[in-house]
């Protein structure tokens, strides 16, 4: 089987390279509607979050004859499901990789926000060692609510609770799991209570924008809220506004709504086009990795490990793992 990998980057190479019994060609380019002809003469095309799996691209995989789209990442919000399955263009991903790589960097948020890790790297490196603007909190005896109690909530609240937090969840389904590590609440409560809040549920059309205007006005004032989940869950123009009157009073975030554009490659030597990217990079209490939660090597070896299984079971016409999204 030959499977052309859109968007590799070297740790791709190196991860991914490995894979034995498959023909793989690494391009650099995204996958989107101009680059879509590159995957002329290959079976199937593996593809990250920033990739466009729009409707018009699956039409022309479809049409050279590409029978599969292989997410190695866990979202597929980039990919026309229903599109796919109309033109039977298999879809699969790696629904679970490491959920410690992703709660764990969200917890760096947490501890880098608090004490002001960044600040104090740079002044160190000054020879300033002064502690004023440093001030910190405990996070021992403070309210943590999971918005989304899956498998990285799950792994979230677990360290949270080693801190000595008190710690709540919404989830429309929480598991038995979840309720043992975090109370179930409403979203109502889970604002009002929370000293930080940290979302942790998919994008979906009922979760866009969940952290919107009439969201942040229940938040504890001064709340920290961190997002390592998908970008679209926050109203940013919202978010910006909360920043500047305080009621949010640290930010931490490893996605933004319009990444596409901006996460994942070298744009240093650019100009910055995105103005509400470029006012959220002036608060001294927001962070922002680049969608980097998930970048640990037991995750990316573990992509590379189910992507592996994923192709196998697509040549062996078995789609019945949960990997498959679309079979077609
Ligand atoms: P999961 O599927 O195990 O858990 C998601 C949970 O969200 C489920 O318990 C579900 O019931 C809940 N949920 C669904 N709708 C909800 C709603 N309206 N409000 C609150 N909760 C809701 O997923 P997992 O593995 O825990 O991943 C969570 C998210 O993390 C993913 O959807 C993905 O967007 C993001 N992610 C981010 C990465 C990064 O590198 N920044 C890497 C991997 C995942």
């Amino acid at each position: 089987m030959k499977l052309a990998v859109f968007n590799a980057k070297r740790y791709d190479r190196l991860y991914l390279g490995d894979l034995e019994d498959w023909h793989l060609t690494f391009i650099e380019a995204h996958l989107n509607e101009q680059s879509a002809p590159l995957a002329a003469g290959f079976d199937g095309v593996c593809c990250f979050v920033n990739d466009i799996v729009d409707e018009p691209v699956l039409q022309q995989l479809s049409e050279l004859g590409v029978k599969l789209v292989a997410m190695r990442c866990a979202g597929y919000n980039n990919v026309d499901i229903a599109a796919a399955e109309r033109l039977g263009v298999a879809v699969c991903r790696v629904p679970e990789y490491s959920p410690y790589a992703v709660a764990e960097h969200a917890v760096a948020l947490v501890l880098d926000l608090n004490r002001h890790i960044r600040r104090a790297y740079a002044r160190v490196r000054e020879q300033d060692y002064s502690l004023d603007g440093l001030l910190g909190f405990d996070l021992h005896g403070k309210t943590v609510g999971v918005v989304g109690g899956g498998k990285i909530g799950q792994a979230f609240a677990r360290i949270m609770r080693g801190f000595g937090c008190r710690t709540l969840v919404y989830d429309p389904a929480v598991s038995e799991t979840m309720a043992a590590l975090a109370e179930p609440v409403s979203l109502e409560q889970l604002w009002a209570h929370s000293d930080i809040v940290s979302l942790h549920c998919p994008l979906l059309e009922a979760t866009r924008h969940l952290v919107n205007a009439n969201a942040l006005q229940q938040m504890q004032p001064g709340v920290m809220l961190i997002n390592t989940s998908r970008g679209g869950l926050i109203d940013t123009r919202a978010v910006i506004e909360a920043l500047k009157s305080g009621r949010i009073g640290y930010l931490g975030l490893d996605v933004y709504e319009e990444e596409a554009g901006l996460f994942f490659d070298d744009l240093s030597e650019g100009i910055l086009q995105d103005d509400v990217f470029a006012r959220l990079l002036t608060f001294p209490n927001v962070v922002i990795t680049g969608h980097q939660a998930f970048f640990t090597r037991e995750a990316l070896a573990e992509i590379a490990r189910v992507t592996q299984q994923n192709l196998q079971d697509f040549v062996a016409g078995d789609y019945s793992a949960d990997t498959f999204v679309v079979a077609p």
